[in-house]
């Protein structure tokens, strides 16, 4: 989904970075959950989450419809949450036990 820009002599070349969409989603609701990931480390943090998480809200909002996007995200991830919030979302709360990482929790 993300991709950056690279040149092969005089062709433009579309370098996929990443991948991001909607898990849970339920369309009576109108709800779903969003995923994006950034595979490629040395293009963190330099604005591409934000600018996918925009375009993903914008397409799940004005085209689907939907009223409510939703995602998760450990509170040690500073970039993600900074991202997330740039992009729109809104901390609702921290749950306890709430992810199984590793063979931990
Ligand atoms: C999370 C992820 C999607 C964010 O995308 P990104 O392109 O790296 O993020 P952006 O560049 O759009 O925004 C990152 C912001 O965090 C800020 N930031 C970076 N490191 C930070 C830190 N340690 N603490 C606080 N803010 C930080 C950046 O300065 C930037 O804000 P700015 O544009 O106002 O300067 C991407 O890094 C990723 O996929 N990482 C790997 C997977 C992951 O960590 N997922 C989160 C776990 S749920």
């Amino acid at each position: 989904m993300n991709s950056t820009k690279f040149l092969v002599g005089d062709r433009v070349y579309l370098r996929t970075i990443g991948t991001g969409g909607f898990l849970r989603i339920d369309y009576m609701w109108r709800t779903a959950d969003l995923s994006i990931m950034i595979g490629e480390k040395e293009e963190w943090a330099k604005g591409y989450g934000t600018e996918a998480v925009r375009l993903l809200l914008n397409y799940d909002f004005k085209s689907l419809n939907f009223h409510r996007i939703s995602l998760g995200v450990f509170n040690f991830s500073k970039r993600a949450i900074c991202a997330y919030e740039k992009a729109g979302f809104k901390k609702e709360g921290a749950l306890r036990d709430g992810y199984f990482c590793d063979s931990r929790k």
